[in-house]
């Protein structure tokens, strides 16, 4: 009988051709929205694999709903914090992700929001959407330049040190917080840093890691960047920051409840706030859509995963 898969959102044509191509009996969903947990515990049963967004949450209720010939959850992200990896791991079912396909996506999306929040794009934007009157002047609309700033990266894996790569051609001094050379302590990063920008992972550890504690030890002229995880910066404490002048400004790819959006940010002109683009390319989009597809098809076939979270 033929492995069914179940992929909870439709993915690029390349991907699911390439889960065809395994002979899979392929259930995707039809509709372009995010599943109910009822609609997607009734997608996954007696799945054989189940190709998984970030949305989805895979604990013990999906699995329960799967069923025990459930082989392999490909997450289609690089994240998994929505994902029972203990949960998974215990029942024998292979984990996936997709890491490296969109690292250079994610970086050139954190070096546009830090440009767009320190030179007041969305501001600019909103100013000229309005109709309002403007002219040149001398003082009009400034922003800050970044040549000689520090930039502190938190979370110093591929994504960070791709941002970092990219800060030098700005100019930029960059500090991070891994340990080893040339890294330092979240509160000396916080306390230098004129920007800082996010990139560890959600965990117990950095849920809330930027609190309001965090940002008073910001610099008051500093500018918060985050394209990691909503939950990693305590939301209505950034809106307070943000409104007080505690910092200069924030530019979010990511929110605490997605879709939502904390409505005390909504009316700030010094936060930018776009809707999870951080690897929204099509080139990377399709990558890592064909390579969830590749983590499916190796492990019904008995192979190796080409991206496992942990080795089953
Ligand atoms: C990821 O892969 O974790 C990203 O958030 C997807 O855009």
């Amino acid at each position: 009988m033929a492995a069914r898969v179940v992929v909870t959102r439709a993915l690029p044509e390349p991907a699911l051709a390439a889960l065809r191509a395994g002979g899979t009996d392929l259930w995707v969903s039809p509709d372009d929205r995010v599943l109910s947990e009822d609609e997607l515990h009734a997608a996954v049963r007696g799945a054989d694999a189940a190709v998984t967004m970030l949305h989805d949450r895979v604990g013990a209720a999906f699995l329960d709903a799967a069923g025990p010939q459930l082989r392999v959850v490909a997450n289609v992200a690089v994240g998994y914090d929505n994902v029972d990896v203990e949960g998974v791991r215990g029942r024998g079912v292979v984990l996936t992700n997709t890491p490296g396909v969109l690292t250079d996506a994610t970086a050139d999306l954190a070096i546009a929001l830090m440009l767009a929040v320190t030179r007041r794009l969305g501001e600019g934007e909103r100013l000229i959407r309005a109709g309002a009157r403007w002219a040149w002047a001398i003082d009009f609309m400034l922003g800050r330049g970044l040549r000689g700033k520090t930039l502190g990266i938190v979370g110093y894996g591929a994504i960070g040190r791709a941002v970092a790569d990219r800060a030098g051609a700005f100019g930029m001094e960059v500090v991070h917080t891994r340990r080893g050379p040339g890294g330092v302590e979240l509160g000396e990063l916080l306390e230098r840093s004129h920007v800082v920008s996010l990139h560890c992972p959600l965990t117990d550890e950095t849920r809330h890691l930027i609190d309001a504690d965090a940002l008073r030890a910001m610099r008051d002229d500093a500018y918060l960047i985050n394209t990691a995880r909503g939950p990693v910066v305590d939301e209505p404490a950034l809106a307070a920051a943000l409104r007080d002048g505690v910092i200069a400004g924030a530019a979010l790819d990511v929110f605490e409840d997605e879709p939502d959006v904390h409505p005390g940010l909504l009316g700030l002109e010094n936060v930018v706030l776009v809707p999870h683009l951080g690897s929204a390319t099509v080139e990377t989009r399709t990558a890592m859509a064909e390579l969830a597809a590749a983590n499916v098809v190796a492990v019904l076939a008995g192979n190796a995963a080409p991206s496992p979270v942990f080795e089953a």
